[in-house]
């Protein structure tokens, strides 16, 4: 029996910060679906720690917080939109406070018991800016939001539907401007494709950890949505741009468990594994260097003793100072019999944060019409070579705001096209499943060997001769058989690994976070050119 085709005035793909807040934003404009591979609250938001940049002390000001995201930008950034989403944030946070948020509070000294919101410090930061939920932030945030979303009658939420691929005019045969009609979801309990409609789409998929071996991020994180932009045409942006966390807890059973830069904040120092400070060869801010040169700097000392992972202790401050400030890393830890009070824990970079993606505007919108995209998997340019730490919720929260405000002052009309329904491959054999796990940890770890912190032009062109290869295999076995989420997500983890390869090929420089030997050093010719991909379609 054919599937009717489901139909709504929004359609949101995500339920991290960025697609629940433009749910809530629009919802009393129409009908929203937000549509989510898991559970509603998994989402790279949910494990977020530090907190969200912006700037309410006195002691701060909007021009230093300019400043800092431009330095760690390494001159890639694009100032106006800097400008903007740090000028915009602290409204975005009033809002987020007035629908529920709890952020950490502190006494303020000599007040007789009045309270302020608590700030906390990261790398490349010059003042204290952090608001955060102790090191909880993104759990308190997801919280807050789906309690909101909960009250909205006009939002409904469905869980393990897995976005497959965006409807568009063009894959339709229009030859006009590209618009975005709907998408292609797999419902995983009953392993049915339906299709969605809607005149605005809007892409809040995360980003891409996993398409490394060793990354911070939970499993939803598999670049679908700049893989499923990419294949309908859009443009993808400055892709070689991965961030590496500097501190993931070493430990062969501890799965991406991160150490928030907060702890260096609170004063952290990292050691080799004899005990040595090693972070002031490298940059005067030590082990509070933007990210890039820390991830770099450990690297290069892991590389050059030959250790598997370095230290980072802050057993100098209280026990109840880091059990208050920091109880899930130190219950983590426990947990592994790391007791963060009194030893160092061992640490090493792992893949974080997604600095590139589908290029869009500071409203969200894409080059394709009623196609938006907002958060980790949109590139606006605030970001540049390198993010600064907090950035990320902060660009999720104002640009959601902004991509619902034009919406809502510009409404896209609904499309008179006629959608055809998903055509399925027929069959399924369950041998050839070993096909889709081996694919998937040997694109993850050609990626960490060939395209991680430090890379060469050698290095890329291997990679990427042996990602074509698994590309074509995959191409294959996804027509032949019927599809399922893992299948889905090695398609896409293969398609963004080739895209990060190609923006890294493209850029004969180092810069930020693409930092290549054989050009150790800034192009100036490159300083404000994005590298931009596009499918030929
Ligand atoms: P996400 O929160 O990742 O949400 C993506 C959503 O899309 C999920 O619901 C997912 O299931 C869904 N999805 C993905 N693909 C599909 C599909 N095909 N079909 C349907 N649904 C799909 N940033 C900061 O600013 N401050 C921090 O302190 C901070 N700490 C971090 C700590 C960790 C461990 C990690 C991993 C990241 C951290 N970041 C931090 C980065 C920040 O959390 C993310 O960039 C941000 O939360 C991204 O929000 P988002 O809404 O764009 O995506
Ligand atoms: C952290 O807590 O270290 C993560 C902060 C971020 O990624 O912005």
């Amino acid at each position: 029996m054919p599937n009717q085709i489901k139909q709504f005035d929004f359609l949101v793909l995500g339920s991290g910060i960025a697609g629940l807040t433009f749910a809530l934003k629009v919802a009393p404009h129409g009908k929203v679906a937000i549509i989510t591979k898991k559970h509603r609250a998994e989402s790279n938001t949910n494990y977020a720690q530090g907190g969200i940049a912006a700037v309410t002390s006195k002691e701060d000001s909007f021009e230093m917080h300019v400043r800092d995201t431009l330095e760690a930008g390494a001159g890639l950034c694009n100032e106006e939109i800097v400008r903007t989403i740090v000028e915009e944030g602290p409204a975005r946070i009033a809002e987020l406070i007035d629908l529920g948020m709890r952020f950490s509070e502190r006494e303020i000294p000599r007040s007789n018991g009045a309270r302020e919101l608590d700030l906390g410090k990261e790398g490349g930061h010059s003042k204290r800016r952090i608001l955060h939920a102790k090191d909880v932030t993104g759990r308190e945030i997801e919280r807050a939001l789906l309690a909101a979303v909960a009250a909205q009658p006009n939002i409904e939420i469905l869980e393990n539907h897995f976005a497959i691929d965006l409807i568009t005019s063009q894959k339709l045969g229009d030859e006009g401007h590209n618009r975005c009609l709907g998408v292609y979801v797999l419902e995983k309990s009953t392993q049915r494709v339906e299709t969605f409609s809607a005149p605005v789409v809007l892409l809040a998929t995360g980003g891409c950890g996993k398409v490394y071996l060793y990354t911070t991020n939970p499993d939803i994180a598999t670049g679908d949505g700049v893989a499923m932009a990419y294949r309908a045409g859009a443009a993808v942006a400055n892709m070689e741009f991965i961030q590496f966390h500097p501190t993931c807890l070493y430990h062969p059973k501890a799965k991406s468990f991160l150490v928030s830069e907060a702890v260096r904040g609170e004063g952290g120092v990292l050691k080799t594994i004899e005990g040595v400070e090693f972070t002031d060869h490298y940059h005067p801010l030590k082990s509070l260097a933007p990210r890039d040169i820390v991830a770099r700097a450990i690297d290069s000392e892991m590389k050059r003793s030959g250790a598997d992972h370095v230290l980072l202790d802050i057993t100098h401050q209280p026990a109840q100072f880091i059990i208050e400030r920091f109880p899930n890393i130190h219950a983590t830890c426990l947990q592994y019999g790391i007791d963060i009070t009194k030893e160092p824990i061992p640490v090493v970079p792992a893949a974080h944060y997604q600095c590139g993606g589908v290029l869009t505007n500071m409203d969200g919108e894409t080059e394709i019409v009623g196609l938006y995209a907002v958060g980790e998997v949109a590139c606006t340019g605030l970001h540049g070579a390198n993010r600064l730490a907090s950035n990320s919720l902060l660009e999720a929260l104002v640009c959601a705001d902004r991509a619902a405000q034009r919406i809502i002052s510009h409404p896209v009309p609904p499309s008179e096209a006629r959608i055809p329904e998903w055509q399925s491959g027929n069959a399924s054999n369950a041998d050839e499943l070993v096909v889709v796990s081996h694919n998937w940890d040997e694109i993850r770890r050609l990626m960490w060997d060939y395209v991680g912190i430090v890379r060469t032009d050698k290095r890329l062109q291997r990679a990427q001769s042996r990602i074509a290869n698994l590309q074509a295999e995959i191409q294959e076995y996804y027509w032949d058989f019927i599809v399922t989420s893992d299948l889905l997500e090695l398609r896409n983890i293969a398609t963004v690994a080739d895209l990060i390869i190609r923006s890294a090929l493209q850029r004969p420089e180092s810069r930020g976070l693409n930092y290549n030997l054989d050009y150790p050093n800034p192009d100036p010719d490159w300083a404000q050119r994005d590298t931009i991909i596009r499918n030929p379609i």
